[in-house]
């Protein structure tokens, strides 16, 4: 329920709208001399994907986005977040290879649609597609020389020809997941690391935290460049979106989960959080327990990443209980040496009967978070992405369209976050819902729906239905801003 007192509390210049990413929407994985991304490559390969889908054809965004457009119109959007294929862009990735033009002809005119619709486009460079041939050249992200001069000319190319009317970008999408999902539990692509298998998959004790350096530094640099080269013209601001979720000690009055818990946010986040918003380097509770596993930065890196991120970019979802381990930390752990436990385990807050990961409902952390990060590192917070799947979403019922769970969803933390605004003094400045349309989530296939657009899979068009949720999101912003 919109709560009265809430009215107009959101600054005019909020931005609210959908979130979405390249691989998850787009389809045409290989049209118009699109190139291949550790995605496709990925996802055709046997046994990788939930449900032995691809995203080859996805929501077909990429010849749908006018309809699309006016869809989010309807939704009543003020801004929409998208990210650009970089294999796509520059079909084999690297600084010296051509660049595609039928691509960025698609991005260019995806803009121009936005824009004349009045919604204002938010693009991220990177959220997890690395083109392959970078992969196969020098193993991508784990060669940070070969790397950054790659990444920095894509980024250039970005900047140069769609920032006259892009202002608003972000480098990375969670840096953090790409890496531990990726070379850690190798369910991710690039898929390293798989079950641990130290040293016939590569060495996942510590390859997240050198491809986690990679991108800390790949993104400072592309940084540098946009501020050197274009800010003063183009008059944008960029940033990086981390992802985190809350961590609640298990027993409040227990010091050591207590420090559990701010160990666990500082594994998740901190790890790059601290290097870009307030140190120029990891937590110390990071070195403590990894040592040389964790790379060192140079100085110069260290200045370089310090600062270089003009907001704080959030993405989360729900939060746990943490609860302190007496054991010794095992080479494999990333995340502080806890225990993680589902807030639906003590009764406080959940969603109807579920325990899966994606259907808790926390509110109360999401507040909570917004706070921790606004005392941390005091930089405006532009919530990026925040969403839900819900139960038995597997035809366009009228139940289905009527989703009370992700309505419920949607009104406990737009309120969570209005409220932090209000009474906490938090500098809020967009949301972005997770997401528009029912799309191809990684791993989990085309099972879990996240949209507030159901999406008939089936349908050669893939056919859109608007859900319910849509609607009170528009009526929830239309009150809360001023
Ligand atoms: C975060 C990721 O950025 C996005 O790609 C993903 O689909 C959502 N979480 C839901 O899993």
């Amino acid at each position: 329920m919109a709560s009265d007192s809430l009215e107009g509390v959101l600054r005019k210049d909020f931005f609210w709208g959908y979130a979405t990413a390249a691989t998850q929407v787009e389809g045409g994985w290989n049209a118009d001399g699109k190139g291949v991304s550790i995605w496709d490559k990925f996802a055709h390969t046997s046994g990788k994907v939930k449900d032995g889908s691809t995203p080859d054809e996805a929501v077909l965004s990429y010849y749908q986005y006018k309809s699309d457009v006016a869809l989010l119109k309807q939704y009543g959007v003020t801004g929409y977040r998208f990210s650009l294929s970089w294999s796509r862009i520059i079909p084999l990735g690297g600084a010296n290879d051509p660049i595609n033009e039928a691509g960025l002809q698609y991005y260019s005119n995806l803009v121009d649609e936005l824009l004349a619709n009045g919604i204002t486009p938010f693009v991220t460079l990177f959220h997890w597609d690395t083109p392959q041939a970078l992969e196969d050249r020098y193993g991508g992200m784990l060669d940070m020389k070969s790397y950054i001069p790659d990444f920095v000319n894509y980024a250039r190319v970005c900047f140069e020809r769609l920032g006259d009317r892009v202002k608003n970008w972000i480098t990375y999408n969670e840096p953090g997941v790409y890496t531990l999902a990726g070379y850690a539990a190798g369910v991710h692509a690039p898929a390293r690391s798989s079950n641990r298998n130290l040293n016939e998959n590569g060495d996942s004790s510590t390859e997240p935290f050198i491809v986690g350096h990679t991108e800390l530094v790949s993104h400072a640099y592309a940084v540098q460049l946009y501020r050197e080269k274009f800010q003063e013209t183009q008059k944008g601001s960029i940033g990086i979106t981390l992802h985190g979720n809350w961590s609640e000690p298990w027993d409040e009055d227990d010091p050591l989960d207590q420090e559990a818990a701010e160990r666990a946010r500082e594994f998740e986040i901190a790890w790059y959080g601290d290097p870009v918003y307030k140190t120029g380097d990891y937590p110390a509770s990071m070195r403590a327990q990894l040592g040389d596993r964790l790379p060192k930065f140079t100085a110069e890196e260290s200045k370089l990443v310090l600062g270089s991120s003009d907001f704080y970019g959030m993405n989360s979802y729900t939060s746990f209980y943490i609860r302190h381990l007496e054991t010794p930390p095992h080479i494999d752990d990333h995340s502080g040496n806890v225990e993680k436990l589902d807030t639906n385990k003590q009764g406080v807050s959940r969603g109807p009967e579920s325990d899966t990961y994606w259907l808790r409902t926390s509110p109360w952390g999401f507040r909570k978070l917004l706070n921790w990060i606004w005392k941390r590192y005091g930089v405006p917070i532009y919530i990026t992405e925040n969403g839900t799947t819900a139960k038995g979403e597997t035809a366009p019922t009228e139940e289905v369209l009527n989703d009370q769970f992700r309505i419920e969803f949607f009104e406990g933390y737009i309120n969570a976050l209005t409220t932090a605004v209000k009474e906490d003094g938090v500098d809020i400045r967009s949301y972005f819902a997770w997401t528009f349309t029912d799309n191809w989530e990684w791993a989990a296939g085309y099972s879990d729906r996240f949209g507030v657009t159901y999406v008939d899979f089936e349908s050669k068009e893939k056919k859109r239905y608007p859900k319910r949720s849509a609607f009170v999101i528009k009526d929830l912003f239309g009150k809360y801003i001023a």
